[in-house]
């Protein structure tokens, strides 16, 4: 038969399966909807700044700002009352040096901070990210060694001196994003020790050395000033280690694990969700945030829709949790749908 012959009209064959019936409209789509967003399971990070330090927007985030210790209570309270029940707190301290002494300060800016949403907000459930390389002078997560590398286990020691100043300050949840080797383990014992058996460790696991951080890094302050993170950060081409990390750290007690960044490697997501035994999160990281709003402002894209694919592909890719500079917006979204 020719190719002509081959497309003349004809009747249609016979169909038994035609998956655009359950398509026709709004009621039978939202029927037969697999996956949701809920407003509940977003964490909105928050930039917390020391008195010294700038306030306010950063340019290559727009809508995010530092706010002061004073004026967090206040965005907490404003997405508290739009339905977001979780804060993430990065610190900018005024002092840094190259073996972090501003991290562990009881009077510190994270400590501060937690200690007034703990007595302003009290239903806010607030998570320290848990880091050296905001209040180190060469930007690197942890002290360095003679060569100039990270020494891990020195390293363990300065982030329980700083989760136990959280725990003290009333956090609700530590979370880990150095990527020190057993840390998980170190903090669980010290916290224990401490009679601070209670607060669960949210363990960015699987976190990667990745140009997505960019932004933060101008937000934070904290981009290395020499060499880079990667005898620290995962290797992006490695998927399997990424699955030993998540169960690495689920072994070392980890109650929530983290795989960061998000959009691209929504495959990691899916696979740690598949053999994670605790709750998984995600951490639509500031270059992810960034590019939408770019392109939105731009006009080049739908960005309440792109949003909505985001945050809906994270929960299809198995996060229970979604971190997202978004958090704030899609939860008004959500309101005023
Ligand atoms: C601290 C930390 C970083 C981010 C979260 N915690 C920066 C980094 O590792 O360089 C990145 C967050 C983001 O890009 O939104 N170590």
């Amino acid at each position: 038969m020719s190719v002509t012959e081959l497309l003349r009209p004809r009747p249609a064959r016979r169909l038994d399966k035609r998956p655009r019936r359950l398509r026709a409209s709004a009621a039978l789509r939202g029927l037969v909807r697999e996956h949701d967003v809920r407003v509940a399971s977003l964490v909105q990070p928050l930039f917390v700044a020391a008195e010294g330090q700038p306030k306010g927007p950063i340019a290559s985030m727009p809508g995010i700002e530092r706010y002061s210790v004073q004026a967090v209570t206040g965005e907490a309270r404003a997405l508290r009352e739009i339905g977001i029940g979780a804060v993430l707190l990065f610190g900018i301290p005024d002092f840094k040096d190259a073996v972090a002494s501003s991290n562990d300060d009881p009077h510190g800016v994270v400590q501060r901070a937690i200690g007034s949403l703990k007595r302003d907000v009290p239903e806010m459930l607030v998570i320290a990210d848990l880091c050296n390389c905001e209040y180190t002078d060469h930007g690197h997560c942890g002290i360095l060694d003679a060569q100039g590398d990270v020494d891990n286990d020195a390293t363990l020691e300065l982030l329980g001196r700083t989760a136990l100043s959280y725990a003290e300050a009333g956090v609700d949840v530590i979370a880990p994003s150095d990527m020190m080797d057993g840390r998980v383990g170190y903090l669980r014992e010290t916290l224990d020790a401490a009679g601070h058996a209670a607060i669960p460790i949210m363990s960015y696991a699987v976190k990667f050395a990745s140009a997505f951080y960019g932004p933060f890094r101008d937000a934070a302050d904290s981009a290395p000033q020499f060499g880079d993170r990667r005898t620290y950060q995962m290797d992006p081409p490695n998927g399997r280690e990424a699955v030993r990390e998540a169960l690495l750290d689920i072994d070392e007690g980890a109650d929530i694990v983290i795989v960061k960044p998000a959009l691209a490697y929504m495959d990691l997501i899916r696979a740690v969700s598949e053999v994670s035994e605790v709750p998984v999160a995600c951490y639509s990281v500031s270059g992810e945030y960034a590019m939408v709003k770019a392109a939105a402002q731009n006009g080049w894209i739908d960005e309440e829709r792109i949003v909505d694919e985001m945050l809906l592909g994270f929960r299809r890719a198995g996060a229970d949790i979604v971190i997202t500079y978004f958090a704030k917006q899609y939860a008004a979204a959500a309101l005023r749908a």
